[in-house]
């Protein structure tokens, strides 16, 4: 079985589906793998890195999909890589299922096996494919990072012989797992964090962390679903919630906001009236 690897199209995309460590480990399962020449290079993987642990570097997109059984991929493929996977084949990629619909049909219609990375129930088990985790993990430390270098200001305290500065206040709204990561990276930085979500079982998380957690009455217990995730808000939670993040967002230099709700848009929780009471140069992320 031939386990293709192909270079991501989309703009801006870094990360390629096989790293050469994965492909030594998947060549020792018994797979031959075949890389597009010049897939890994963004993600710091040069060809001659697949060539050093025996994977195939191809010269063409086209030289992998005529030859692989399983195609392997970050993002969703498009129209011109669609029309490229044989019948049979299997796809392992993120397809964002929820909203690509007329995606999946033309797979199906075409005889691809496609299997959305995003839809991996997040057992236990299957931990180690749960790219939902992973991924939020790096955009809650990212964020606190790039929020850092855009803020004109320390994160930390500094008590300097010309004065002292006090830390940057950081607020965090959403403390999933992108949330959580946001917090103790801002933590780590020095700066005084506090968070708030709405899903009351997140309390505990946040002031583990060292944050505080902003206590608002949305007026409705039923947040959270069977599987641990937000319910969207009733417009009368929405209005209480808006009203209680209020002056802790005006009172920020940093507001990060990891809010989500799967398989819906995200909700708009920062709005112009909230903006407009923030201090010149605060960062919102
Ligand atoms: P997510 O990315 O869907 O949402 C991020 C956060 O936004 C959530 O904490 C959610 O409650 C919050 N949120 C939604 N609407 C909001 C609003 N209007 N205002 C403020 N916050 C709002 O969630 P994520 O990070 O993918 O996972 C959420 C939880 O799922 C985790 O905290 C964990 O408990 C659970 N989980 C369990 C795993 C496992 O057991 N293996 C793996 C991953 C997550």
């Amino acid at each position: 079985m031939n386990i293709g690897v192909v270079r991501e199209r989309t703009d801006r995309e870094h990360r390629v589906a096989v790293t050469p460590d994965a492909a030594k480990q998947l060549m020792a399962k018994g797979f031959e793998v075949s890389v597009e020449t010049g897939a890994g290079s963004a993600a710091s993987h040069n060809d001659d890195a697949y060539t050093a642990v025996g994977a195939r570097v191809v010269a063409s997109a086209a030289d992998v999909y005529s030859a692989a059984g399983i195609v392997c991929k970050v993002q969703a493929p498009d129209a011109d890589e669609v029309a490229q996977l044989r019948s049979g084949t299997a796809l392992v990629c993120m397809m964002n299922a929820w909203k690509n619909e007329p995606l999946i049909a033309t797979l199906r219609s075409g005889g691809v096996t496609a299997f959305a990375l995003e839809r991996i129930p997040r057992i236990s088990r299957a931990q180690s494919m749960d790219i939902l985790s992973s991924m939020a993990s790096v955009a809650g430390y990212k964020a606190v990072l790039l929020a850092a270098a855009a803020s004109g200001r320390f994160f930390p305290m500094l008590v300097t012989a010309a004065g002292t500065l006090a830390p940057v206040k950081c607020l965090v709204i959403g403390a999933g797992v992108a949330g959580l990561q946001a917090i103790a990276t801002a933590r780590r930085l020095g700066a005084v964090v506090e968070a708030f979500d709405v899903r009351p079982a997140v309390k505990e998380q946040i002031e583990s962390l060292g944050a505080k957690f902003v206590e608002i009455d949305l007026g409705e217990r039923d947040t959270e679903t069977a599987g641990g995730y937000a319910k969207e808000l009733s417009d009368d939670a929405k209005k209480r919630q808006h009203e209680g993040l209020a002056k802790h967002v005006a009172q920020s230099d940093v507001v990060i906001s990891t809010a989500a709700i799967p398989g819906k848009p995200a909700p708009k929780i920062i709005t112009d009236d909230m903006i407009a009471t923030m201090k010149s140069g605060s960062v919102i992320f």
